[in-house]
Parts: C-alpha cells; structure tokens; sequence
C-alpha cells in the first residue's frame, strides 16, 4: 500500500544529448549527456558554478539551450515552452507567491490549466495530506515556518501529477534536523508517486541518500554517472573519491599487472589488488604511478596483529573529533609524512591524545587503485 503509486501519475524518460549552454562568453554545458529512465530518482550533484541549475533550467524549458537535445517521454522538448513540458518544480528559495493563501498556491498550477473550482479542491486536499500541511491552507506563505513553505512549494509543483519533477537545491534552507528528516519524506513521495525525479544538489550526503543514480558535473561536463554505492566504492578517479566522501589517496608504484590482479608498491609495501578494484581509466603499465582510494572506515586502530592480509602502520594524531558515535581523526602516518583521515567507532573505546601514536590496520584489498592525472591532493 505505502509504495502504490497514486494520482496515475508515471514518470517519463529524460534524454539530453550533447547538451551545450553558453551565457555569453561562459560555457556553463560543454555537451552534457545524460540519459534518465522512467521513474528514477537522478541527483546532480557538483560545486557551486558546475552547471547543475543551468541543466535543470534547459530541462525545464526556462532557458534557451545553445545547442543539443533534449527528449521528455521520447519527444522531442528541445523548443517546446516550459507550460508544456508537464514538470513541476522547486527551486531553492520554494518563490510562493506571497499575497496568495497556501490553497491558492498551490492551486495555481490547475487554474493555469484550467481545471473546474470543485475538481481543483480534491487534487489540492489530496496533495496537502500527501506532504502534511492540511491545517495551514488558508495561510499565507509569511505565516509558515521555512520547512512549512517548502512543503507547499512540494505540494505546488505536484498537484497537477506531473511526469518529472526538477528539484533545485530544496532542503538547502532547512536546519539540519529538518533537512534529514525531509530527506526520507522525499524519498517515501518519490516512491510513492513514481515521478522521475532529477534533484540538484552540492551536498553529497544528499545525493547518497535519496539516489538511484548520481550524475556527478564538474565544469560543466558529467564527469561520472553511477549507483551511489558504486561511485563511492569505486570512484574513477581521485577526483571522483575526494569529491564523494572522504578519501585518503597512498601514492603507489605498479610493478606488475595481470589479466586477474595488479601489484603495486608503496611505503607501507606491496600489495595485490584484484582487477575488480582497478578504474577503468588506468592503464596498469609496470613503472606508472597511481594512487590506491582508501576509505577512512577500512583504516582501524590495531589491536594485536589484525587479520590477514592487513598492514600495519604507526600514525600520529594530529586531530581527534569525539562526536558521540564515533572519533574521526586526522594522522600522519610516520612512515610516508601520508595525511590520513580515520573513524573509530568501537564501543567503549578511549580516545587517543593529539600527538599520541596510534597503532593502525590497513586493509588494502578494500582499495581502489586511480590514476594520478586529474588528482586533486
Ligand atoms: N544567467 C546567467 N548569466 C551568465 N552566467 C550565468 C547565468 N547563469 C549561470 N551562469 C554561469 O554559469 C555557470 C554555471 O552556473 P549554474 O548552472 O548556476 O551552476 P550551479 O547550479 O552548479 O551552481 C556559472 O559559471 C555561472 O556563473
Ligand atoms: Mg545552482
């Protein structure tokens, strides 16, 4: 019951091809591809200025594309007007208009499409529930709290079941409590409503939460695109895993590289990793450098020996974090001068002093091995 969709509202595909978009002498797209099935849930995700609103505006209709495609529901939308690419809508700062009651903004989008006073009443009682605000409809916008007003704004840009719904950026107003707990409602909404869903954010917290597929823009390009559990367990590129999470990059050497595995060297000595770990963008060649992507959750502080086939190494604290559920601590590693960022969350353990050395288990097999060019360090 919870995940049937209501309303009849099914999503549509979302097909842009060698999407370009300059603003005068700004090259905001430089030939965005980037294919969106129906009813998926595709967060943008990049730095301010990577062109994620720009994408979103050309997909909307709300601004001229330079040149390139874009396919809504198999057609052709590339110059079709923006009232008639059935997509809702939110942006950032939700743009209610402030005079109207929360009924009658939300109604806007049907008295735009001219639907009969008493039909309009259902869908605007139908959406209400659907988000929780029933008992503000005659208010005006300045009488809600912000978590209130993105929620009508929500309600706005559903209620005429669109297709799509763009999302730009909507919970970057909240407080942090808000903002988690809005997270999961956007994920149950989407669930339930089966609406392809194309969400712009900076926040990568964000985007692992809530995405099936994450499409990841830097200078106007789509660098990567991929399930949130694999970009952040194998990132292409150095790029790609400090910009997804944490990431400590160990500087290795490739001694010898097979149809099966690939070993490399490195101050903390050799280690073999599996094809299966390696980014598509190395070329394994004997002698070439390459980082290995270690994860702060696959460096643990050593009691004993630690299991087969880990490393240890001797750290400095440099940091320590406390936050309740865990210390997460900056090191340098003794070694190889290596920065490294690292979580403990065993129970009852006792947090080490800055200065203090720390004993630490790599587990390498976990690693990714990356090229060293686009490395930002
Ligand atoms: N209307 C505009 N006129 C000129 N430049 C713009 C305009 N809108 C965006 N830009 C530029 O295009 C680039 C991408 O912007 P934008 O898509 O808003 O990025 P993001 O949403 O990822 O922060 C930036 O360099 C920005 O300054
Ligand atoms: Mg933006």
């Amino acid at each position: 019951m919870a995940n049937e969709p209501v309303g009849g509202a099914r999503g549509a595909t979302v097909v842009v091809t060698d999407l370009c978009k300059h603003y005068g002498t700004v090259n905001a797209l430089r030939g965005v591809n980037l294919t969106i099935h129906a009813g998926e849930f595709v967060s943008l995700l990049g730095a301010s200025g990577s062109g994620k609103s720009t994408l979103l505006k050309l997909i909307a209709g709300l601004e001229t594309v330079s040149s390139g495609q874009i396919l809504l529901g198999g057609l052709d939308a590339t110059r079709l007007p923006s009232e008639r690419r059935d997509i809702g809508m939110v942006f950032q700062d939700y743009a209610l208009f402030p005079s109207m009651t929360v009924a009658q903004n939300i109604a806007f989008p049907l008295r735009m499409r001219r639907m009969p006073a008493e039909e309009q009443c259902k869908h605007i009682a139908r959406v209400a529930a659907m988000v929780g605000i029933e008992a503000f409809l005659s208010r005006k916008p300045s009488q809600l709290s912000g978590g209130q007003q993105q929620r009508v704004a929500i309600a706005r840009a559903i209620v005429f079941d669109p297709k799509i719904l763009l999302l730009d950026e909507p919970l970057s107003a909240l407080d942090k409590n808000l903002r988690e707990q809005t997270k999961g409602e956007l994920k149950a909404l989407h669930e339930r409503l089966g609406v392809t869903i194309i969400y712009v954010t900076h926040d990568q917290s964000e985007a692992l939460a809530m995405s099936d597929r994450i499409a990841v823009l830097d200078q106007g390009d789509i660098v990567d695109v991929g399930t949130p559990t694999g970009l952040y367990s194998a990132p292409r590129t150095a790029f790609l895993a400090t910009f997804l999470g944490q990431a400590n990059l160990l500087p290795v050497t490739i001694e010898a590289s097979t149809e099966d595995d690939c070993t490399v060297s490195s101050a903390w000595g050799r280690a073999t990793l599996p094809r299966a770990r390696l980014s598509p963008d190395l070329q394994a060649t004997q002698g070439k450098a390459a980082f290995v992507v270690i994860r702060p959750e696959h460096l643990t502080v050593a009691e004993g020996d630690g299991p087969a086939g880990t490393i240890l190494i001797a750290v400095t604290v440099a940091q320590a974090l406390y936050n309740g559920s865990e210390t997460i601590y900056s090191a340098i590693c003794a070694a190889s001068g290596l920065a490294l960022t690292l979580r403990d969350n065993r129970p009852g353990r006792s947090i080490f002093a800055v200065g203090a050395s720390m004993p630490l288990n790599v587990d390498l097999s976990h690693g990714f091995l990356v090229p060293v060019s686009g490395a930002v360090v």
